[in-house]
């Protein structure tokens, strides 16, 4: 469906957007009677942004029933970690909507890797619903943007994940070591509509060279390109240099 990119003055207006397009799309959902499916990013970005869309939708009837949370990557921590992306998310927006545990896919960080990239997938496969190309498809995957060029829990220089068939996989933080579960390209571009959210000035360059360079394909946030879905771009002016 091809690429958009809308700037913002901050962070907050970023949220105020993206608050109006998940509530127009869940209702859609709601409208055609189906489960609607998102995942969430990890990192610092998406703290302010949740913590304006929680304030956002506590003055708003949604739906929630009917909204199922997933993480498009997790760092391999216990969900009390503060480095835990589940953690983040919790305690900025799906506490305060009162989210039903029911309705929260989160990844078992505290799990062996390699045990919990099975297990995750294959709740990925029983509660994503909607399939394309016979693979589950969501209906929003949030991604950040690393100055590396990394998304998710993708790193520069892993092409055996980078190329895999499966619909998450293991990796490892490439300075830190950290095992962190992670979607595949495979699976983020099956989705509906993939969401880069990225802010603040040391993130220009990066953005520019995946958004516009030849050099782009270096990067693993190149691999991102939804076949039917929709790309969006969520940019701060500090993010955004012409
Ligand atoms: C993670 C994220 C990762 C993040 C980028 C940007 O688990 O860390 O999924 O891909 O989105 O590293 O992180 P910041 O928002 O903190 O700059």
């Amino acid at each position: 469906m091809g690429q958009e990119i809308k700037i913002f003055n901050n962070s907050q207006d970023i949220a105020q957007y993206l608050s109006f397009t998940l509530e127009e799309d869940i209702f859609m959902s709601y409208e055609e009677n189906r489960c609607f499916c998102i995942a969430l990013s990890g990192g610092n970005t998406p703290k302010i942004i949740f913590q304006h869309l929680a304030d956002s939708y506590l003055k708003k009837e949604i739906i929630w029933d009917i909204v199922h949370f997933f993480w498009s990557d997790e760092r391999c921590v216990p969900p009390y970690d503060p480095d835990s992306n589940y953690g983040m998310a919790y305690s900025t927006l799906l506490e305060k909507l009162r989210v039903s545990k029911n309705n929260i896919h989160r990844i078992k960080g505290e799990n062996a890797p390699q045990k919990e990239v099975i297990r995750y997938s294959e709740e990925i496969r029983k509660k994503v619903l909607t399939l394309e190309n016979n693979i589950p498809c969501f209906d929003y995957i949030l991604l950040g943007l690393g100055n590396d060029g990394h998304t998710a829990s993708l790193f520069p220089g892993t092409d055996k994940i980078l190329d895999s068939e499966s619909l998450c996989e293991v990796s490892q933080h490439p300075s830190s070591g950290q095992n962190r579960i992670t979607f595949t390209p495979k699976l983020i571009n099956n989705a509906k509509k993939v969401v880069f959210i990225v802010t603040g000035k040391d993130k220009a360059e990066i953005v520019s060279t995946i958004i516009n360079s030849a050099k782009r394909n270096q990067y693993p946030a190149s691999l991102i390109n939804p076949g039917k879905g929709q790309l969006l771009w969520l940019l701060d002016t500090e993010s955004f240099s012409k």
